[in-house]
């Protein structure tokens, strides 16, 4: 049967991905340790996610394995065999400061694993699309240094800069400070773009700027709107870092993600490099996004101002989803922010009331 391969199937980005594939008629096997839960602490465990999956979705397989053990991964594919049309890698330490705290874990799990799942593809299923979830955090800080103008609630590009619509893939990934995150994802990035180029596999690496929805298990130092969605209601404290609260991040729903990712795995290419976000259809300050969260939820934040910013935070980013776009013509965003926040909102809420 037609087996499609997700790693990190609890997480945001991955369960979304199993549900879509399930709908397919595939058989969508998952790997996920719930590791997150070790990353961030129990409140943002995706076992609920996986639990949810493993009863609702019927093409489903959960497997609890570690991406960084090599022998079980190769196992897993080998089991599978023939059988493998396409692996969506989703599977992360995803967060800056945690991979400061530990290195060998955060390169371990992005890099090593990402080099784990792509030799088991290439010895078990080379012609399968293979996509990885990479990250706008490739580019380091040089976003940073573009010249910016400030608004009363929102840092801007200069109008005519020719990243004005957003920012493509011909931004330099050398000379910036990526943080220890940015650096391993980068890692990654670079081996999967390898394996497409030097073994003609069909592989693609998706940069995202911020990927959201309502099955994130925001916290603190992962999940930007999810967790300020969740303070907003909860009445918790948030903390903004830096840049006078006006950092601007665009955001993309992870189903229209996923819509991406189809695309691709239905007429792949090799070694392909994406800008994927919310582009300038979908993005916010951090003074807007709260502006936004009150007005949905009805309540007031709690929140206060630390001076320095998070190390490798973005400034302004938009992505150019330009080049995607003429690669697959058919993709639409089907979500805005209001829409995503909206969701976000009832997931939260409801939530509350299960618990
Ligand atoms: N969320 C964002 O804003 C964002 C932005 C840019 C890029 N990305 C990338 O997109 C991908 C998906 O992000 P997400 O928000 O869905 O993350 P997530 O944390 O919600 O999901 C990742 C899942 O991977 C699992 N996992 C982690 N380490 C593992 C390991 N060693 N073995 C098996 N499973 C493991 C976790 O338990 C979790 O369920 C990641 O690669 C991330 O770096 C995310």
């Amino acid at each position: 049967m037609r087996t499609i391969i997700v790693t990190g199937s609890a997480g945001l980005i991955g369960s979304e991905t199993v549900k879509r594939f399930a709908r397919d008629a595939a058989r969508v096997v998952g790997i996920d340790n719930d590791m997150r839960a070790r990353f961030f602490g129990a409140e943002a465990s995706t076992r609920r996610t996986r639990d949810e999956l493993v009863s609702t979705v019927r093409n489903y397989d959960h497997r609890d394995v570690d991406i960084r053990d090599a022998d079980a991964v190769m196992q897993l594919f080998k089991e599978q065999g023939n059988n493998i049309t396409a692996v969506v890698h989703t599977a992360a330490q995803p967060s800056h400061d945690w991979a400061a705290r530990d290195p060998q874990v955060d390169f371990g799990v992005n890099a090593n694993g990402t080099l784990n799942l792509l030799e088991a593809a290439r010895a078990c299923c080379p012609e399968a699309p293979f996509v990885f979830t990479s990250t706008n955090k490739v580019y380091g800080d040089t976003p940073n240094r573009l010249r910016l103008r400030e608004l009363p609630k929102r840092w801007e590009i200069e109008p005519g800069h020719e990243y004005e619509p957003g920012i493509s893939e011909t931004m330099s990934i050398d000379y910036t400070k990526h943080s220890l995150f940015g650096a391993s994802k980068a890692a990654a990035d670079i081996l999967v773009q390898e394996y497409g180029r030097y073994f003609g596999m069909p592989t693609a690496c998706f940069r995202g700027g911020c990927l959201t929805g309502p099955a994130h298990a925001g916290t603190e130092l992962h999940g930007f709107l999810s967790y300020l969605m969740i303070c907003t209601v909860t009445g918790r404290p948030y903390r903004v870092f830096g840049y006078g609260g006006k950092q601007v991040r665009d955001n993309i729903h992870s189903y229209d993600l996923v819509e991406a990712f189809a695309e691709f795995i239905a007429a792949p290419r090799a070694g392909e490099v994406y800008n994927i976000g919310g582009s300038r259809h979908s993005n916010c300050s951090m003074l807007e996004a709260i502006e936004l969260c009150e007005q949905i939820s009805g309540r007031k934040l709690t929140w206060s101002y630390e001076e320095n910013n998070r190390i490798g935070d973005h400034i302004w980013w938009i992505s150019d989803v330009r080049k995607f776009q003429s690669h697959y013509p058919s993709w639409k965003f089907q979500y805005g922010l209001r829409e995503i926040l909206d969701e976000i909102h009832r997931a939260v809420v409801q939530t509350r009331e299960a618990a």
